[in-house]
């Protein structure tokens, strides 16, 4: 179980928070969405429940361990896996290298195992052509795809998604 107590947050200034004692519990096995506007604050509990960023007051546990205590570095690499709005890919590799590296540097039990992501990536609707040419030559759903492939080979029992069911497109600069 993922818990908050008490969780606290604010970027400038403390009377001018976005979270206060906030407590939420995420039960395993179950998936949960944060809705609101924009601006309210999804991206940065995202951060948050990601170990991206600590809370300035209060607490995140997860199984009961804090994880500030555990080191938001070894959280990162063993128990949560992000799905990032922009996604994140390594851009210089193909979808496969990018879920070949996520297994590698989390030392995820099946790296090494390039037919498991071959599997996976093909169960998220890639093809076999697809997944070997540059991440940046699929479409952004696609690559939203390899990110979310990425963290299914990886072995951390949590997955964070900020906007999972949009599509993000680079910002265009206003004329
Ligand atoms: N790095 C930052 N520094 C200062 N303010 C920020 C920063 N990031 C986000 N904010 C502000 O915090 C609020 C919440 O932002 P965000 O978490 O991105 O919201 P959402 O994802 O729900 O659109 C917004 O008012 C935003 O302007
Ligand atoms: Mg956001």
């Amino acid at each position: 179980m993922l818990e908050t107590e008490k969780m606290t947050y604010w970027y400038t200034t403390a009377s001018d928070y976005l979270f206060k004692d906030v407590d939420l519990r995420f039960e395993p096995g179950r998936s949960y969405a944060i809705v609101g506007q924009s601006g309210t604050g999804k991206t940065t509990m995202v951060s948050l429940l990601a170990g991206l960023d600590a809370p300035k007051a209060g607490k995140i546990k997860i199984a009961g361990q804090d994880i500030a205590k555990m080191g938001l570095g070894a959280y990162r690499r063993r128990q949560v896996s992000v799905v990032f709005q922009a996604f994140n890919l390594f851009t210089y590799m193909s979808a496969l290298e990018n879920l070949m590296t996520a297994m590698a540097i989390t030392k995820s039990s099946r790296r090494g195992d390039q037919e498991f992501s071959r599997d996976m990536l093909r169960r998220l609707g890639l093809t076999d052509e697809q997944m070997t040419q540059n991440v940046q030559r699929l479409s952004g759903g696609q690559q939203q795809r390899v990110a979310i492939a990425r963290t299914m080979v990886c072995d951390a029992p949590l997955v964070v998604a900020d906007e999972p069911l949009g599509t993000w497109t680079r910002p265009t600069r206003m004329r």
